[in-house]
């Protein structure tokens, strides 16, 4: 049954002014939320609840299903070339970064399960403005991320098709206005297709990400099966061949495989126990994926020597060819390479939705993406919005430098959660966590560090396509999200706050 209701408005004994607004332009920007209040509204949207249906596992194979795709059918050939055989190592330098942040994820998602995730952290911690730049930076990775993992799995899909039927889709229909076509159809229906599922409900898009990752878990291992017979050990020598610059240059580039490992925690309101889960999920997710990207690199460089690596796009199914002789198992890796991209597009798009739930429940966005269907538990027109949205920006707009930026904007959302992190710790240590960070505030100061030195490495354009995406998130936060914030109306004072 779905319980019916508005989020309750104050839940935490905090005051509440009769009339609008507390304190000036200073005080809106540096309002926080508190945690009790984010946790009690967890769940609550305009006119109900979500459905809380995940378990340990489910939550797990989301973040699974959001982070291993194109990774480690794609990127990782094209890491090779600048690592040698130690893109190895490579593989567990970018696991590490990701592991600083991942721990303060953890924290945060245990302390306070709700669907933000960073942003809202960020509001329990940092203040309004960081919440909102935040969420904006979230948009970046989820929803552009989406729209522009679906034109890669166009031309995962138009592979495939060319090497079971030998056809393709003609460029008018698999390019944008700009690059040759018309529209990315493929791109548009798989996004469509994944917008079904988030509509079916929860429980149900879980179940069938879980059974698309166990495929691309499947084909991965199958990959290993087949590729440990063509491993000659002298593919392993030299095994830097460019060095430590090499292996962290490689490792830069590989870090795009880790990211979603926090997918997790878009999912705290439909969690049955996400106190004790999303912590667990977030960081076995983590182990899983680096286990599988080592084993799967090593085998692949032992099969074939680093230089064959050289401008392969599809570099597993290349080698699986050339071990085996036969065209069909090549053709077999791509189908699961098609697979895993669809969930992490079906997972990132949940992940979407859930976080502008959340920040449409604080009144930064507007309510209609707060609205829960009554039938499914789920916020319905918010999917619908999110997915056509994604989806048109998939079919019609060249992507580009905005896809670039993603990266930037998902390490801008990690440094903050390392910072608020340490923050929580100072205002509210009393608080009970089910997980805590060792040695805080040391290892979220390295995680910090971190992600400020990849997003150094990132080009000036993408920098400046940042800049731009982020002007427009403070225009929208001053013309709208700062007026309807729900901390206009029922202002809030942390309790006991240090
Ligand atoms: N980690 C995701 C991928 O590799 C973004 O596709």
């Amino acid at each position: 049954m779905v319980e019916h209701g508005a989020a309750p408005a104050a839940a935490d004994g905090e005051t509440r002014s009769p009339r609008p607004p507390a304190g000036g332009l200073g005080a809106r920007l540096v309002r926080r939320k508190p945690v009790e209040r984010l946790v009690a509204e967890g769940g609550h949207g305009e006119n109900g609840t979500l459905r809380r249906s995940l378990g340990m596992w489910q939550l797990t194979m989301i973040s699974i299903g959001a982070t291993l795709g194109t990774g480690i059918f794609v990127v990782l050939g094209e890491a090779v070339p600048d690592a040698g055989p130690a893109v190895t190592l490579s593989f567990v330098l970018a696991g590490l970064t990701a592991l600083f942040s991942a721990l303060s994820y953890a924290e945060l998602a245990g302390t306070i399960p709700v669907s933000g995730s960073s942003y809202s952290y960020a509001y329990a911690t940092l203040g309004e403005i960081v919440a909102w730049v935040c969420g904006w930076c979230l948009i970046l990775e989820y929803g552009v991320s989406v729209a522009a993992v679906a034109v890669g799995w166009g031309e995962y899909l138009n592979e495939l098709l060319d090497g079971t039927i030998g056809v393709t889709i003609p460029d008018a229909l698999a390019a944008p206005p700009g690059e040759g076509g018309l529209f990315n159809l493929p791109a548009l229906l798989v996004v469509l297709l994944a917008m079904a599922f988030l509509l079916g409900g929860a429980r149900e898009s879980a179940r069938a990400n879980t059974i698309m990752v166990a495929v691309k878990i499947g084909a991965l291992l199958l990959f290993c099966a087949v590729a440990f017979t063509g491993i000659r050990a002298g593919n392993f020598t030299p095994f830097m061949p460019l060095g430590m610059a090499g292996v962290s240059a490689a490792g830069a580039t590989l870090f795009f495989s880790y990211i979603g490992f926090d997918a997790a925690s878009t999912a705290g309101e439909e969690a049955k126990d996400p106190k004790r889960d999303l912590p667990r999920a977030i960081m076995l997710s983590l182990i899983i994926v680096t286990a599988l990207y080592v084993l799967v690199a090593a085998v692949a460089v032992g099969a074939q020597p680093w230089r064959g690596f050289e401008g392969s796009e599809a570099a597993l199914a290349g080698i699986m060819n050339d071990v085996t002789g036969q065209s069909f198992w090549g053709v077999l890796l791509a189908a699961g390479a098609v697979v895993a991209i669809a969930s992490v597009i079906l997972t990132v798009l949940y992940g979407q939705t859930r976080i502008l739930f959340a920040m449409s429940r604080d009144g930064l966005v507007p309510k209609v993406f707060s609205r829960v269907h009554p039938r499914t538990g789920t916020p319905r027109a918010n999917t619908l919005i999110v997915s056509l949205f994604c989806g048109g920006l998939a079919a019609a707009i060249p992507l580009g430098a905005l896809a670039d930026a993603t990266s930037i904007g998902t390490l801008f959302a990690f440094a903050l959660v390392n910072v608020a992190v340490v923050v929580l710790r100072r205002t509210r240590p009393e608080m009970p966590r089910t997980f805590r960070v060792p040695l805080s505030p040391l290892l979220p100061a390295v995680g910090f560090g971190f992600c400020v030195w990849m997003m150094g490495s990132l080009d000036a354009v993408t920098w400046s396509v940042f800049g731009i995406w982020m002007a427009v998130g403070l225009v929208v936060y001053f013309g709208y999200g700062m007026r309807r914030s729900r901390l206009e109306a029922a202002p809030a004072q942390a309790p006991a706050e240090k």
